[in-house]
């Protein structure tokens, strides 16, 4: 196992009914700025339980937080904050919003252009406001995580950061606020949380035992829980075990002291730059041609998976690698995540659009050995056709 520091100070509120325990977290002298994306959560209820939870204490609201949270859009958010002496930023969605104050908190806080947060990954935050969330999509992770990714469409850029002073100091996380969600985002919900564990599970071993078995536990619970919770939709235990693996897959306990890949999620962010398609979308689509393509250098770890997650015990070891894949690939279209380019009317030249902008963004070095190189990620790219 390789060294590592953990430390993760989030606070998770976890159940029914929990919104109203956000009193108890935020200071009663704060000045709070809410904020929020489209209006889902005027809907379904949580609006109204967050102002009767926290009353006076919000001093403004900013809303209209995109899908993808766009970076003028942030920019004006954090504008607000400062011109309101916010001392305390609440998000309520999904993970757009949630990124999204994460940029907010240290955009507000920050001496100059807010764009060098993006080109310098965050190393260069060194003040952010506190902020709490209440999740309504469980899905990214960011409610118990310090990243965030934020789009700027003008120039067909989605770029990650990160800084130890993104940590939400609590996050809600009750089952019942995801009952108005989509199908399509219940989907998104089961495969960018399976992905996040492929991520920094399959790679090659390092005698991490115990994150081994727990990424397992993860994807076999979203192996079962996801299908049922699709079928059910009123069912609270579903719900809970979906919103739990969630955030489970990436608040950092399994991917201590293991190598990561992350090779799908820079891909899969040019195609959302591009093309608009949802997060989950692009990973359903490359995660399983990443795994083809690279089956080589992930052979262990594929075969591991094989075995352990989806019980494939009979054939030669490049059969049951193909099967494992295969598998993978079959359960994101049952949970209603098409896996090729060409299911989204992507053609040959988005291909070229999407490595021309991976060679833009210096995404060129890729994977847990840094050798996803443009060649590999073209190779990938057309297995995904
Ligand atoms: O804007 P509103 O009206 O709230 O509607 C949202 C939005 O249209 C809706 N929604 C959310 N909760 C709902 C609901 N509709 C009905 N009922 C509810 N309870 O769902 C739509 C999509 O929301 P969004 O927040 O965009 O989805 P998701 O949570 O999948 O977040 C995707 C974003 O997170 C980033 C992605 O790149 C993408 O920008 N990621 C963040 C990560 C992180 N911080 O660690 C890691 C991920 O890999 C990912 O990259
Ligand atoms: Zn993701």
């Amino acid at each position: 196992m390789n060294n590592f520091s953990f430390g993760n100070p989030t606070r998770i509120l976890f159940g029914e009914g929990q919104i109203k325990a956000i009193s108890e977290e935020i200071p009663a002298d704060a000045r709070v700025m809410l904020v929020y994306g489209g209006g889902s959560i005027k809907q379904n209820g949580v609006y109204d339980q967050i102002i009767d939870a926290l009353g006076d204490r919000i001093i403004s609201e900013f809303a209209g937080v995109e899908a993808n949270p766009e970076f003028t859009t942030l920019c004006k958010a954090a504008k607000q904050a400062q011109d309101d002496n916010i001392t305390y930023l609440l998000a309520a969605g999904g993970g757009s919003v949630i990124d999204g104050v994460k940029f907010i908190a240290a955009a507000a806080c920050f001496e100059g252009d807010p764009w060098q947060i993006l080109l310098k990954w965050g190393k260069n935050i060194q003040h952010a406001l506190p902020f709490g969330s209440i999740l309504t999509l469980p899905a990214t992770g960011s409610e118990m995580n310090s990243g965030s990714v934020v789009n700027r469409s003008e120039m067909k850029a989605k770029l990650p950061f990160g800084s130890p002073l993104c940590y939400p100091k609590f996050s809600v996380l009750d089952p019942t606020t995801t009952y108005t969600l989509p199908v399509r985002q219940l989907t998104n919900g089961i495969v960018d949380p399976f992905t996040h564990v492929m991520e920094q599970y399959l790679t090659y071993p390092v005698g991490a035992d115990l994150q081994d078995r727990l990424a397992e536990a993860i994807l076999q619970s979203l192996i079962e829980t996801g299908p049922k919770a699709l079928a059910d939709p009123d069912n609270y235990d579903l719900r809970a075990n979906l919103m739990w693996c969630a955030t489970m897959a990436l608040n950092g306990l399994i991917g201590c002291g293991v190598p990561q890949d992350w090779s799908t999620h820079m891909i899969g962010h040019e195609l959302t730059a591009l093309y608009g398609l949802d997060h989950a979308q692009t990973l359903a689509v490359v995660l399983p041609a990443n795994l083809r393509i690279r089956k080589a250098d992930k052979r262990e770890k594929l075969l591991q998976y094989a075995e352990r997650v989806w019980h494939i015990n009979e054939g030669s070891d490049d059969e049951r690698i193909e099967a494992a894949i295969a598998r993978t690939e079959a359960f994101f279209q049952q949970v209603g995540a098409p896996t090729r380019l060409t299911d989204y009317q992507l053609g040959d030249d988005a291909i070229g659009a999407v490595l021309s902008q991976l060679k833009q963004h210096q995404m060129v070095k890729l994977g847990e050995r840094q050798d996803v190189t443009l060649e590999v990620s073209a190779k990938i790219l057309e297995a995904a056709r």
